[in-house]
């Protein structure tokens, strides 16, 4: 068959919706995806090494906060999504999509592993006509500098006898407003014919989608979009730092700052950075621009200045302690929101396991509350989470807000704790000697 044979058939089968689509690594990214090409029509099978997902999947029920239940178990009912660890079931598909994890090693190196056992089970059935996208962030040039050759190794021409594409997920896990349908899909194929089945694919799927001109250039935009935030939000850590030695409140210059209506954008200090993208992608970067002899000077300085914020957090803990002529070691502190950020259940490299990292090494005793995160196992402790209410009745000494959720009752907070190191300005409402501000 001729390319154009392939390309024409695999274009057919996505618009009549006949396409079998693979989804690989069933996560924050991967579930909703696979649903979404499941309620426009697809049949779609879900791919996981973690068993205890695929079968939640078949028995109909949600892991993800933002996929709702009854949208999962109603395609998985219609026989349009199943989940699956048998890898060779690869085979049958017409369209693959990897979004497998992409973290960093302790060196802030990519670990591009997961990426490459992914395409490896890709390549073991890898057919003619198939079409192969990445979804997973990753550094400019993962896709021509190391699937490609991976998949072609198996005799097959990318973009004339399978397709190969990049496609950066932008998904944003609690935000109710933007989804996988809404949030424009950035789409770059080795060649033209392999942008054009993957944005087939995506406008069967997404309101609006963006075609670019290459691979590299849809893996650099997922970056500059992940570095833009990590050195924004390192510049306005750096402020509020300066403006705690200048005694300003840097909540209320901030508000007043984004009252300009063009050439501002805000953002807002914390305990620092969390979940599996901002903390990470930007290193991405920074490697492969070392690679060629480039050294990225913004992103190395945000990440030192991101980073330190936890132990920023805990001194302004010790002052909170100090004003009551106590110390770290022995009091009770109680953290409030241990998620990396508002309204997930995600502790992926949150800041708050960092803070209760050093406090514990400081000699406190760490309790926690967080609607979201019932249980947690990290440095070697295993807690569970307590009502504040509880925590404050207990006579903890001092109560650290390190994720706003908007479950707490911050009122009740601000009243009753004896000491309070909100990182969030969630207490901007009260005025009180108890309040620490970050
Ligand atoms: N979480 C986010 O908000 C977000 C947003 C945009 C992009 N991303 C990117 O998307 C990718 C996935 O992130 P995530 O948050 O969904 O990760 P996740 O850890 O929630 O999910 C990844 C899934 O892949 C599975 N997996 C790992 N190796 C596998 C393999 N060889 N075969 C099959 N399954 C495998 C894991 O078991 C897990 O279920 C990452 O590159 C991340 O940077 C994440």
């Amino acid at each position: 068959m001729s390319v154009n044979t392939h390309h024409r058939q695999l274009l057919d089968r996505i618009t009549s919706r006949t396409a079998r689509i693979g989804v690989i690594g069933l996560g924050y990214v991967g579930l909703p995806l696979a649903v979404e090409f499941a309620r426009q029509g697809f049949t779609v099978s879900g791919f996981d090494v973690d068993e205890s997902k695929t079968s939640q999947i078949n028995a109909g029920k949600s892991y993800i906060p933002d996929v709702p239940e009854t949208e999962l178990a109603d395609v998985v009912k219609a026989g349009r999504l199943c989940g699956t660890t048998r890898m060779g079931e690869l085979a049958n598909m017409d369209v693959i999509d990897i979004c497998v994890p992409t973290p960093l090693r302790k060196t802030k190196d990519p670990d591009l592993s997961y990426v490459v056992k992914a395409v490896e089970a890709v390549a073991a059935t890898l057919k003619r006509g198939q079409l192969v996208i990445l979804e997973s962030t990753t550094y400019p040039g993962t896709t021509d500098e190391v699937v490609q050759p991976m998949l072609e190794a198996q005799g097959l021409k990318a973009d004339e006898e399978f397709f190969l594409a990049f496609s950066p997920e932008r998904v944003d896990p609690g935000n109710q407003k933007f989804n996988t349908r809404n949030i424009p899909k950035v789409v770059g194929g080795l060649g033209k014919a392999s942008t054009d089945v993957a944005a087939a694919l995506y406008e069967s799927t997404v309101d609006t989608v963006v075609r670019v001109s290459s691979t590299r250039v849809a893996e650099m935009v997922k970056l500059l979009e992940n570095t833009f935030r990590a050195v924004n939000i390192g510049m306005v850590n750096e402020l509020a730092l300066m403006c705690h030695k200048m005694d300003i409140d840097v909540w209320e210059v901030i508000d007043a700052a984004k009252t300009k209506p063009f050439g501002f954008m805000a953002f807002y200090p914390g305990p620092g950075l969390g979940g599996h993208c901002i903390p990470i992608d930007p290193y991405y970067l920074s490697w492969k621009a070392k690679m060629h002899d480039f050294e990225p000077r913004f992103i190395e300085l945000a990440g030192i200045i991101n980073e330190s914020m936890p132990r920023f957090v805990v001194d302004r803990v010790t002052e909170a302690l100090n004003r009551r002529s106590k110390s770290v070691r022995d009091s009770n502190i109680h953290l409030i929101g241990i998620a990396y950020k508002r309204g997930v259940n995600d502790v992926r490299e949150s800041p708050a396991l960092n803070v209760m990292k050093v406090l514990v090494e400081k000699g406190a005793r760490i309790t926690y509350s967080d609607p979201y995160v019932p249980q947690l196992r990290e440095e070697g402790l295993h807690l569970s989470s307590i009502p504040v209410e509880q925590a404050l009745a207990n006579g903890c000494d001092c109560a650290v807000i390190l994720t706003d959720h908007t479950e707490f009752d911050y009122a009740y907070i601000a009243r009753t704790a004896r000491a309070v190191v909100d990182t969030r300005n969630a207490l901007r409402d009260f005025d009180s000697e108890n309040i620490v501000r970050l």
